[in-house]
């Protein structure tokens, strides 16, 4: 039972209540629902809540987007924290809101907590959506995810047409490493990909799926690309960085080779799963 005093004790300290918050995606736009209640109402805002006594940040996300949303939940993957400040009875308190990236399956069916469902482009929502915490959680969405998928997917196929590649996967992949882009004018034309982690001897990264658009090889772009991978490569403290590439990638082999990279006596392994 809470004393008199303990409550004064806790409201003397300003500590930090958890919030889970999803972020969904579609065709680039992130998923907001209309508030039906204070504060915000009427407001567009993220799924999300707060976290319940002795829920994980994990189980908050999934319980709320149930209540929600109605939907199953086929995939979640952590984004990270930001802080911010709710408001209860005309106060406000200081909150941690952990945010996911969230792959839902099934037809959307509302609850009581809010009114309407729509999908947004990030940079279009992300100085009005409702609290600051969002506010930065769809401005660091709009810096990460934002690209045309269906260019992408364009890309994929020149280096490999029978690749599958799902949306979900696109953003978990950007979660986890650092992609290299090339426009011309608002078209992708280029990119690569770097994936870094820690061995138990160094931080050591793998450059996965470089890829120049066809139209546009042999003009400096795939250098480009590389170059900036080693450069965020140096600025996050990977000691080694490695690739491979099909012997009948001559353009691949021949540029790997220009940049300073050296052939590795190694038998290369791969075990389907
Ligand atoms: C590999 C790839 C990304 C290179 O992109 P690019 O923009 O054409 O390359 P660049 O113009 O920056 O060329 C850089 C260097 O690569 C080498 N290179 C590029 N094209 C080449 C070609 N057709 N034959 C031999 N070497 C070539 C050259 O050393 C070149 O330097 P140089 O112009 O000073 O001679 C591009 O060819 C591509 O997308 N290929 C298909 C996908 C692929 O194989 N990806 C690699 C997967 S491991």
């Amino acid at each position: 039972m809470i004393t008199e005093n303990m409550n004064c004790e806790s409201c003397a300290f300003r500590n930090l209540k958890g919030t889970a918050t999803a972020v969904i995606m579609r065709d680039g736009k992130t998923l907001l629902l209309k508030r039906n209640q204070e504060p915000f109402l009427g407001d567009w805002d993220l799924p999300g809540g707060y976290i319940n006594e002795g829920e994980t940040p994990e189980d908050a996300i999934c319980r709320e987007i149930k209540e929600e949303l109605g939907v199953s939940i086929v995939g979640i993957t952590p984004i990270k924290t930001f802080p911010g400040i709710a408001y209860w009875n005309n106060k406000d308190f200081p909150i941690i809101s952990h945010a996911f990236l969230v792959e839902i399956s099934g037809d959307i069916r509302l609850d009581n907590e809010n009114t309407a469902y729509c999908w947004e482009e990030p940079r279009a929502v992300k100085k009005t959506v409702a609290f600051d915490s969002n506010k930065n959680i769809m401005e660091f969405v709009d810096d990460k995810f934002s690209i045309s998928f269906p260019e992408v997917k364009e890309l994929v196929k020149q280096l490999d047409s029978s690749a599958r590649i799902q949306e979900y996967n696109y953003y978990q992949a950007v979660l986890d490493g650092y992609v290299a882009k090339e426009y011309d004018g608002n078209k992708l034309i280029g990119m690569g990909w770097i994936f870094p982690r820690r061995t138990l001897l160094r931080k050591q990264a793998v450059i996965e799926d470089m890829i120049v658009d066809e139209k546009y090889r042999g003009q400096g772009l795939g250098k480009k690309i590389l170059l900036d991978l080693l450069r965020w490569a140096k600025e996050n403290g990977v000691e080694m960085v490695e690739l491979t590439s099909g012997s009948h990638r001559m353009a691949a082999n021949e540029l790997y080779k220009k940049v300073g990279f050296q052939l590795h006596p190694t038998n290369h392994y791969l075990l389907k799963l």
